[in-house]
Protein backbone atom coordinates (compact mmCIF):
# COMPACT_ATOMS: atom_id res chain seq x y z
CA UNK A 1 0.00 0.00 0.00
CA UNK A 2 1.31 3.77 -1.10
CA UNK A 3 1.86 5.18 2.54
CA UNK A 4 1.82 8.96 0.74
CA UNK A 5 -1.63 10.80 -0.22
CA UNK A 6 0.53 13.33 -2.56
CA UNK A 7 0.25 12.67 -6.08
CA UNK A 8 2.77 10.33 -8.00
CA UNK A 9 2.98 8.99 -11.09
CA UNK A 10 2.64 5.41 -10.46
CA UNK A 11 -1.42 6.12 -9.89
CA UNK A 12 -1.08 5.94 -6.10
CA UNK A 13 -3.72 8.39 -5.57
CA UNK A 14 -6.45 6.81 -7.95
CA UNK A 15 -6.08 4.21 -5.89
CA UNK A 16 -6.87 5.36 -3.11
CA UNK A 17 -9.67 7.43 -4.87
CA UNK A 18 -10.86 3.94 -5.46
CA UNK A 19 -10.76 2.47 -2.30
CA UNK A 20 -12.26 5.29 -0.61
CA UNK A 21 -15.27 5.24 -3.45
CA UNK A 22 -15.58 1.47 -2.80
CA UNK A 23 -15.66 2.05 1.09
CA UNK A 24 -18.73 4.91 0.54
CA UNK A 25 -20.51 2.91 -2.37
CA UNK A 26 -20.52 -0.63 -0.01
CA UNK A 27 -21.89 1.59 2.92
CA UNK A 28 -18.77 0.88 5.36
CA UNK A 29 -17.41 3.81 7.30
CA UNK A 30 -14.45 6.21 6.83
CA UNK A 31 -12.61 6.60 9.78
CA UNK A 32 -10.07 8.95 10.82
CA UNK A 33 -6.95 7.73 9.63
CA UNK A 34 -8.24 6.50 6.10
CA UNK A 35 -7.21 8.32 2.96
CA UNK A 36 -10.27 11.05 2.12
CA UNK A 37 -10.78 13.57 -0.19
CA UNK A 38 -10.24 16.97 0.48
CA UNK A 39 -13.21 18.30 -0.21
CA UNK A 40 -14.88 15.19 1.89
CA UNK A 41 -12.68 16.25 4.51
CA UNK A 42 -13.28 20.25 4.26
CA UNK A 43 -17.18 19.69 4.02
CA UNK A 44 -17.20 17.71 7.41
CA UNK A 45 -15.12 19.52 9.34
CA UNK A 46 -17.87 22.18 8.23
CA UNK A 47 -20.77 20.56 9.11
CA UNK A 48 -19.40 18.80 12.31
CA UNK A 49 -17.98 22.64 12.87
CA UNK A 50 -21.83 24.44 11.94
CA UNK A 51 -23.31 21.44 14.50
CA UNK A 52 -21.13 21.99 17.40
CA UNK A 53 -21.70 26.02 17.74
CA UNK A 54 -25.56 25.27 17.05
CA UNK A 55 -25.25 23.00 20.12
CA UNK A 56 -23.77 25.81 22.23
CA UNK A 57 -24.84 28.18 21.03
CA UNK A 58 -28.41 26.60 21.98
CA UNK A 59 -27.85 26.76 25.44
CA UNK A 60 -28.75 30.24 25.81
CA UNK A 61 -32.24 30.68 24.70
CA UNK A 62 -33.28 28.18 27.34
CA UNK A 63 -30.42 28.88 29.63
CA UNK A 64 -32.22 32.31 30.71
CA UNK A 65 -34.72 30.61 32.08
CA UNK A 66 -33.20 28.16 34.41
CA UNK A 67 -32.97 30.95 37.03
CA UNK A 68 -36.52 31.53 36.34
CA UNK A 69 -38.27 27.86 36.13
CA UNK A 70 -41.68 27.78 38.55
CA UNK A 71 -40.48 24.86 40.43
CA UNK A 72 -36.96 22.41 41.13
CA UNK A 73 -38.46 19.84 39.19
CA UNK A 74 -38.99 21.89 36.19
CA UNK A 75 -35.33 23.53 37.24
CA UNK A 76 -33.89 19.86 37.21
CA UNK A 77 -35.06 18.90 34.04
CA UNK A 78 -34.19 22.23 32.39
CA UNK A 79 -30.78 22.11 34.05
CA UNK A 80 -30.08 18.69 33.02
CA UNK A 81 -31.29 19.60 29.27
CA UNK A 82 -29.28 22.47 28.49
CA UNK A 83 -26.12 20.62 29.80
CA UNK A 84 -26.89 17.41 27.51
CA UNK A 85 -26.57 20.44 25.00
CA UNK A 86 -22.89 21.27 26.42
CA UNK A 87 -22.05 17.60 26.05
CA UNK A 88 -23.39 17.40 22.58
CA UNK A 89 -20.76 20.35 21.47
CA UNK A 90 -17.90 18.64 23.12
CA UNK A 91 -18.41 15.57 21.29
CA UNK A 92 -18.76 17.21 17.91
CA UNK A 93 -15.13 19.57 18.00
CA UNK A 94 -13.67 16.58 19.35
CA UNK A 95 -15.01 14.51 16.25
CA UNK A 96 -13.95 17.58 14.04
CA UNK A 97 -10.79 16.94 15.78
CA UNK A 98 -10.85 13.36 14.50
CA UNK A 99 -10.25 15.41 10.84
CA UNK A 100 -7.34 17.65 11.79
CA UNK A 101 -9.75 20.65 13.20
CA UNK A 102 -8.41 22.90 15.72
CA UNK A 103 -11.01 23.81 18.55
CA UNK A 104 -9.28 26.84 19.04
CA UNK A 105 -9.66 27.98 15.68
CA UNK A 106 -13.17 26.56 15.51
CA UNK A 107 -14.56 28.68 18.71
CA UNK A 108 -12.33 31.57 16.95
CA UNK A 109 -14.65 31.21 13.83
CA UNK A 110 -18.05 30.89 15.70
CA UNK A 111 -17.69 34.01 17.67
CA UNK A 112 -15.78 35.92 14.85
CA UNK A 113 -18.96 35.04 12.63
CA UNK A 114 -17.15 33.62 10.33
CA UNK A 115 -18.69 29.98 10.62
CA UNK A 116 -22.37 29.73 11.41
CA UNK A 117 -24.65 28.06 13.79
CA UNK A 118 -28.80 26.95 13.57
CA UNK A 119 -30.60 30.14 12.34
CA UNK A 120 -33.14 29.17 15.19
CA UNK A 121 -31.11 30.23 18.14
CA UNK A 122 -31.50 33.58 16.91
CA UNK A 123 -34.87 34.24 18.25
CA UNK A 124 -36.05 34.99 21.90
CA UNK A 125 -37.42 32.86 24.51
CA UNK A 126 -39.74 35.87 26.08
CA UNK A 127 -42.38 33.04 28.06
CA UNK A 128 -41.91 30.08 29.61
CA UNK A 129 -43.91 28.31 27.16
CA UNK A 130 -40.99 29.08 24.73
CA UNK A 131 -38.80 26.54 26.93
CA UNK A 132 -41.73 23.45 26.09
CA UNK A 133 -41.77 24.67 22.25
CA UNK A 134 -38.32 24.47 21.88
CA UNK A 135 -38.36 20.73 23.02
CA UNK A 136 -41.09 19.64 20.77
CA UNK A 137 -40.03 22.02 17.50
CA UNK A 138 -36.32 22.39 17.87
CA UNK A 139 -35.35 19.16 19.72
CA UNK A 140 -37.81 17.36 16.99
CA UNK A 141 -36.51 18.86 14.07
CA UNK A 142 -33.16 18.01 15.40
CA UNK A 143 -34.23 14.54 16.06
CA UNK A 144 -35.56 14.15 11.94
CA UNK A 145 -32.29 15.76 10.78
CA UNK A 146 -29.71 13.69 12.97
CA UNK A 147 -31.50 10.25 12.91
CA UNK A 148 -29.97 9.47 9.38
CA UNK A 149 -26.31 10.67 10.48
CA UNK A 150 -26.51 7.99 12.61
CA UNK A 151 -25.07 6.42 9.68
CA UNK A 152 -23.89 9.35 8.17
CA UNK A 153 -20.60 7.50 5.98
CA UNK A 154 -17.74 9.37 8.40
CA UNK A 155 -17.63 7.00 11.27
CA UNK A 156 -16.72 9.37 14.58
CA UNK A 157 -19.66 11.86 13.57
CA UNK A 158 -22.39 8.68 12.87
CA UNK A 159 -21.01 7.18 16.41
CA UNK A 160 -21.38 10.68 17.85
CA UNK A 161 -24.78 11.13 16.80
CA UNK A 162 -26.30 7.54 17.97
CA UNK A 163 -25.90 9.10 21.79
CA UNK A 164 -26.81 12.43 20.69
CA UNK A 165 -30.23 11.38 19.49
CA UNK A 166 -31.17 8.93 22.76
CA UNK A 167 -30.99 12.59 24.69
CA UNK A 168 -32.52 14.65 21.81
CA UNK A 169 -35.42 12.55 22.36
CA UNK A 170 -35.59 13.44 26.17
CA UNK A 171 -35.03 16.73 25.45
CA UNK A 172 -38.82 16.28 22.69
CA UNK A 173 -40.32 14.54 25.79
CA UNK A 174 -39.84 17.12 28.00
CA UNK A 175 -40.76 19.89 25.82
CA UNK A 176 -43.89 17.99 25.08
CA UNK A 177 -44.93 16.94 28.84
CA UNK A 178 -44.29 20.79 29.80
CA UNK A 179 -46.89 21.79 27.02
CA UNK A 180 -49.03 19.07 28.24
CA UNK A 181 -49.10 20.37 31.46
CA UNK A 182 -49.89 23.69 30.42
CA UNK A 183 -52.41 23.16 28.33
CA UNK A 184 -54.48 21.16 31.61
CA UNK A 185 -53.81 24.80 33.35
CA UNK A 186 -55.59 28.07 32.97
CA UNK A 187 -56.82 29.59 29.75
CA UNK A 188 -53.50 32.00 30.35
CA UNK A 189 -51.16 29.16 30.39
CA UNK A 190 -53.02 27.60 27.04
CA UNK A 191 -53.16 31.34 25.44
CA UNK A 192 -49.10 31.21 26.08
CA UNK A 193 -48.59 27.72 24.80
CA UNK A 194 -50.45 28.48 21.67
CA UNK A 195 -48.51 32.43 21.58
CA UNK A 196 -45.02 30.19 21.46
CA UNK A 197 -46.64 27.74 18.38
CA UNK A 198 -47.23 30.25 16.36
CA UNK A 199 -43.76 32.05 17.00
CA UNK A 200 -41.59 29.35 16.74
CA UNK A 201 -43.59 27.23 14.12
CA UNK A 202 -41.96 28.79 10.86
CA UNK A 203 -38.62 29.51 12.29
CA UNK A 204 -38.67 25.76 12.79
CA UNK A 205 -39.59 24.51 9.41
CA UNK A 206 -36.37 27.13 8.50
CA UNK A 207 -34.53 24.52 10.59
CA UNK A 208 -34.08 22.08 7.24
CA UNK A 209 -32.24 25.19 5.37
CA UNK A 210 -33.45 26.50 1.77
CA UNK A 211 -35.45 24.13 -0.57
CA UNK A 212 -33.65 21.39 -2.63
CA UNK A 213 -33.71 23.24 -5.60
CA UNK A 214 -31.64 25.78 -4.11
CA UNK A 215 -29.91 24.35 -1.74
CA UNK A 216 -26.07 23.52 -3.88
CA UNK A 217 -24.15 21.70 -1.24
CA UNK A 218 -26.44 18.94 -0.93
CA UNK A 219 -26.34 16.66 -3.99
CA UNK A 220 -22.38 16.26 -3.02
CA UNK A 221 -22.92 15.32 0.89
CA UNK A 222 -25.76 12.93 -0.52
CA UNK A 223 -23.31 11.11 -2.96
CA UNK A 224 -20.41 10.98 -0.18
CA UNK A 225 -23.31 9.74 2.52
CA UNK A 226 -22.85 12.43 4.91
CA UNK A 227 -26.48 13.54 4.81
CA UNK A 228 -28.60 10.90 3.51
CA UNK A 229 -32.22 12.75 2.61
CA UNK A 230 -33.28 16.11 1.40
CA UNK A 231 -33.88 19.29 2.89
CA UNK A 232 -37.22 19.28 1.46
CA UNK A 233 -37.77 15.53 2.74
CA UNK A 234 -36.45 16.44 6.04
CA UNK A 235 -38.84 19.03 6.50
CA UNK A 236 -41.81 16.94 4.96
CA UNK A 237 -41.02 14.35 7.55
CA UNK A 238 -41.07 16.85 10.21
CA UNK A 239 -44.23 18.22 9.04
CA UNK A 240 -45.91 14.45 8.95
CA UNK A 241 -44.59 13.97 12.47
CA UNK A 242 -45.76 16.91 14.25
CA UNK A 243 -49.39 17.41 13.02
CA UNK A 244 -50.73 14.73 14.69
CA UNK A 245 -48.86 15.54 18.04
CA UNK A 246 -50.34 19.74 17.74
CA UNK A 247 -53.96 17.47 17.81
CA UNK A 248 -53.22 15.49 20.83
CA UNK A 249 -52.16 19.01 22.32
CA UNK A 250 -54.58 21.47 20.86
CA UNK A 251 -52.81 24.01 19.44
CA UNK A 252 -53.37 25.33 15.98
CA UNK A 253 -50.04 25.22 13.64
CA UNK A 254 -50.21 28.50 12.12
CA UNK A 255 -50.37 27.56 8.11
CA UNK A 256 -53.90 27.98 6.35
CA UNK A 257 -52.06 25.90 3.60
CA UNK A 258 -51.61 22.65 5.78
CA UNK A 259 -53.86 19.79 5.13
CA UNK A 260 -53.73 15.95 4.52
CA UNK A 261 -53.29 14.99 1.01
CA UNK A 262 -55.05 11.65 0.75
CA UNK A 263 -52.85 11.14 -2.56
CA UNK A 264 -49.49 11.68 -1.08
CA UNK A 265 -50.80 10.52 2.09
CA UNK A 266 -48.37 13.32 3.58
CA UNK A 267 -49.14 17.04 4.22
CA UNK A 268 -49.44 20.14 2.10
CA UNK A 269 -47.99 23.01 4.06
CA UNK A 270 -47.51 26.48 3.30
CA UNK A 271 -43.53 27.61 2.53
CA UNK A 272 -41.35 29.61 5.09
CA UNK A 273 -40.39 32.91 4.03
CA UNK A 274 -36.35 31.81 3.05
CA UNK A 275 -35.60 35.57 2.59
CA UNK A 276 -36.08 35.88 6.98
CA UNK A 277 -34.08 33.08 6.47
CA UNK A 278 -31.42 33.83 4.83
CA UNK A 279 -31.39 37.73 6.64
CA UNK A 280 -31.09 35.39 10.00
CA UNK A 281 -28.31 33.24 8.73
CA UNK A 282 -26.20 36.14 8.05
CA UNK A 283 -26.64 37.50 10.66
CA UNK A 284 -29.54 40.38 11.12
CA UNK A 285 -31.95 38.00 13.55
CA UNK A 286 -33.48 38.86 16.60
CA UNK A 287 -31.48 37.84 18.96
CA UNK A 288 -27.52 37.51 16.80
CA UNK A 289 -25.36 40.35 18.48
CA UNK A 290 -26.41 39.35 21.88
CA UNK A 291 -25.88 35.68 21.07
CA UNK A 292 -22.62 35.70 19.96
CA UNK A 293 -21.45 38.68 22.39
CA UNK A 294 -22.13 36.23 25.19
CA UNK A 295 -20.35 33.31 23.56
CA UNK A 296 -17.45 35.84 23.29
CA UNK A 297 -17.93 37.13 26.57
CA UNK A 298 -18.26 33.33 28.39
CA UNK A 299 -14.90 32.76 26.21
CA UNK A 300 -12.51 35.17 26.73
CA UNK A 301 -13.69 35.35 31.31
CA UNK A 302 -12.88 31.39 30.58
CA UNK A 303 -9.54 31.75 29.70
CA UNK A 304 -7.78 31.55 32.95
CA UNK A 305 -9.74 28.33 32.94
CA UNK A 306 -8.16 27.11 30.30
CA UNK A 307 -4.35 28.45 31.22
CA UNK A 308 -4.99 26.36 34.49
CA UNK A 309 -5.92 23.28 32.68
CA UNK A 310 -2.58 23.50 30.54
CA UNK A 311 -0.42 24.20 33.15
CA UNK A 312 -1.84 21.54 34.99
CA UNK A 313 -1.65 19.01 32.57
CA UNK A 314 2.45 20.21 31.74
CA UNK A 315 3.18 20.01 35.36
CA UNK A 316 1.60 16.26 35.17
CA UNK A 317 3.57 15.42 32.18
CA UNK A 318 6.86 16.57 33.52
CA UNK A 319 5.98 15.28 37.09
CA UNK A 320 5.87 11.23 34.89
CA UNK A 321 8.63 12.56 32.83
CA UNK A 322 11.07 12.79 36.22
CA UNK A 323 9.17 9.41 37.99
CA UNK A 324 10.36 7.53 34.69
CA UNK A 325 13.85 8.78 34.93
CA UNK A 326 13.64 7.90 38.53
CA UNK A 327 12.77 4.80 37.80
CA UNK A 328 15.41 4.09 34.87
FE1 LIG B 1 -28.37 18.73 21.17
FE1 LIG C 1 -31.51 18.92 22.40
Amino acid sequence: MPSSTSSSPDGADERLQEQFDRTIARDQRVEPRDWMPDGYRKTLIRQIAQHAHSEIIGMQPEGDWITRAPSLRRKAILFAKVQDEAGHGLYLYSAAETLGADREDLVERLISGRQKYSSIFNYPTPTFADVGVIGWFVDGAAICNQVPLCRSSYGPYARAMVRVCKEESFHQRQGYELLMTMMRGTEEQRAMVQDAVDRWWWPSLMMFGPPDDDSPNSARSMAWRIKRHSNDELRQRFVDMTVPQAGKLGVTLPDPELRWNEERGRHDFGTPDFTELMRVIKGDGPCNAERIGRRRAAHEEGAWVREAAAAHAAKQARREEQEKEHAA
